[in-house]
């Protein structure tokens, strides 16, 4: 069941995916997030952050919206106070980092530098506030930018996860891998909407929020399908993913590990499901290794 990613090795494909797990701390009253591949951070930012005001989630058919407006307690809080309890997990620890500007990104960068964290995941997904506050995952010329700036900085394996709202999904990770990305992950949430038709308001003060969970994956799928025949570095796919069956889809469509978001809010040991349902999928059908199967469509 291991897999390697970018020269790390991780001991199953499945990854807790950033802004659904924290940092770990309340899942572990479930069940022994050891077993995970890897942990991926809620998104950090270089400076604390308190997120959106109004409603921030809200259910959707198959989904979820979320506007939580990456509320999160800043690099510095989390190398100082959450690390090294994460570090007791025994699993790989991913630190998710957004930024409003190519230089929060470079510093936040360079704080986790001299940090125990594994890989870090570049959220571009985040507002560029020179850009009037449209996404850095939207153009690729833009994303190229900012991670080519970030390589420079970054000593660790560095994953850039991309938006599924992008101009050019295809041509957005050409690019970052270009600009040396190490590893791609994909996708991020998709920008939808929601009404209070009582209030007669958007039910988001942002009016648009980002959806997640089962309703995106087979877009989510085809978006992993396309990008990981266009790159050569490892491509972690993630959207949706809710089953083991999920899981193995997107593994054949080339993703060498996944992720999982929104379905650890409706089952809190659904990774654990997951990581189960591959292993016996491999045994029955005499899988070796995941790379008998990986990008096998
Ligand atoms: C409540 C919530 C918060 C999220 N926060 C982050 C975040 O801080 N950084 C990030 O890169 N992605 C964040 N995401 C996106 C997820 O990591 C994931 O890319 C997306 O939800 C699609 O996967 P899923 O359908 O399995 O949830 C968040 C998603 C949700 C639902």
């Amino acid at each position: 069941m291991n897999v390697n990613i970018c020269g790390v090795d991780l001991k199953n494909p499945v990854i807790a995916a950033s802004g659904t797990f924290g940092f770990g701390e309340e899942y572990a009253n479930f069940y022994d997030v050891s077993k995970l591949g890897a942990i991926c951070t809620k998104g950090l930012t270089l400076n604390p952050k308190e997120g959106n005001d109004g409603v921030r989630v809200c259910e959707t058919r198959s989904g979820m919206l979320n506007s939580v407006g990456l509320q999160n307690p800043g690099v510095d809080h989390f190398i100082q106070y959450e690390l090294e309890n994460m570090k007791k997990i025994d699993t790989v620890i991913i630190a998710n980092l957004g930024g409003a500007s190519v230089e929060d990104y470079i510093n936040g960068v360079e704080k986790l530098n001299n940090t125990d964290i594994d890989m870090l995941e570049l959220n571009i997904s985040c507002p560029n506030v020179k850009s009037g506050g449209m996404a850095f995952g939207i153009k690729s010329k833009v994303a190229y930018e900012v991670v080519h700036e970030v390589k420079k900085a970054c000593k660790k394996p560095l994953i850039v996860k991309l938006s599924p709202n992008a101009e050019d999904i295809v041509d957005m990770a050409c690019k970052c891998c270009e600009a040396g990305a190490d590893s791609i992950s994909l996708v991020n949430t998709f920008k939808g909407m929601a009404i209070d038709i009582n209030k007669r308001k958007p039910v988001f003060d942002n009016i648009s929020a980002g959806l997640s969970g089962p309703a995106i994956k087979p877009i989510a799928l085809r978006m992993v399908y396309e990008v990981s025949k266009a790159v050569n570095v490892p491509v972690v796919g993630l959207g949706g993913i809710s089953s083991f069956k999920d899981a193995i889809e997107f593994i054949m469509a080339g993703a060498s590990a996944v992720q999982v978001g929104t379905a650890n809010f409706i089952k809190p040991d659904i990774c654990l499901d997951i990581i189960n349902g591959i292993e016996s999928y491999m045994k029955k059908e005499n899988i070796k290794d995941l790379s008998e199967i990986r990008g096998i469509i």
